[in-house]
């Protein structure tokens, strides 16, 4: 939600007002005020309040939390790194989970308030085709929730950080549903009413734009 204060909502003093002249704000105070509420709204709830990449500790407990993360998931074999039909290709390699470490950081530390700044492709787009599952991604969060704890960070601190992780639930799982283009009594509209579709995260049409953005880096290619 958003909220804007307008001029309209801000003069309305009443014509015979007891004020005297002289403390009734000039327009342009008011739209000094005006601009002063809407920069507040927009900043953290407190002046004071930092942000979470700070709260955690910066770059050095980011970078050991997504190390820890990773080194965990990458010997789970309920995930799959082979990741094969995904039409970019990747193998598991070191050298590629490094990239994918230092991709992660980057990425978690923009959503976060920190400096770096992640400049891939969105989320949805660089797990296209990967077919992630929603078993998978629970794997990947356990892991994460483990490396959490490990590397001593509050315990709102593992909220804030898992509920980013989260965030991207929507864009990265792609079950896909068994009976897509294959089942001979499917019409060709699609439109079969079959109440097989697995889970309610997956087979999210490209363009969705629900609560799965997250910060400003929705949109990004
Ligand atoms: C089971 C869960 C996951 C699997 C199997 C997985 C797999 C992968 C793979 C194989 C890549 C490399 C793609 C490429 O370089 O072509 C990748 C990239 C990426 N993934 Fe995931 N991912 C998972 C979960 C997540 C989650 C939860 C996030 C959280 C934000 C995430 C963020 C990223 C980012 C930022 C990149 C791009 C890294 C870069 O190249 O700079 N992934 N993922």
């Amino acid at each position: 939600m958003k909220i804007e204060f307008t001029t309209a909502a801000v003069v309305c003093v009443p014509s015979d007002s007891a004020l005297p002249r002289t403390a009734i704000p000039s327009a342009q105070a008011i739209s000094a005020m005006i601009s002063a509420m809407n920069g507040a709204l927009k900043m953290p709830l407190k002046s004071d309040e930092k942000s979470l990449y700070a709260r955690m500790g910066g770059e050095s407990v980011l970078n050991r939390v997504i190390d820890d993360t990773i080194e965990r998931a990458r010997v789970d074999t309920t995930i799959d790194w082979s990741r094969e039909g995904a039409p970019q290709g990747w193998k598991p390699t070191p050298e590629n989970f490094e990239d994918f470490k230092r991709g992660l950081s980057r990425y978690v530390s923009e959503e976060i308030g920190g400096p770096q700044k992640y400049e891939g492709p969105d989320m949805r787009q660089a797990h296209k085709g990967m077919r992630i599952t929603n078993e998978e991604f629970d794997a990947f969060m356990n892991h994460l929730r483990a490396a959490l704890a490990n590397n001593n960070v509050s315990e709102k601190d593992q909220r804030d950080l898992t509920r980013v992780f989260e965030k991207t639930r929507k864009q990265i799982v792609q079950e896909q549903a068994p009976e897509q283009d294959r089942r001979p009594d499917r019409d060709a509209s699609g439109s079969s009413g079959s109440s097989t579709s697995s889970s309610s995260s997956d087979q999210q049409p490209s363009g969705a734009s629900g609560d799965d953005r997250i910060g400003n880096t929705g949109t990004k290619q």
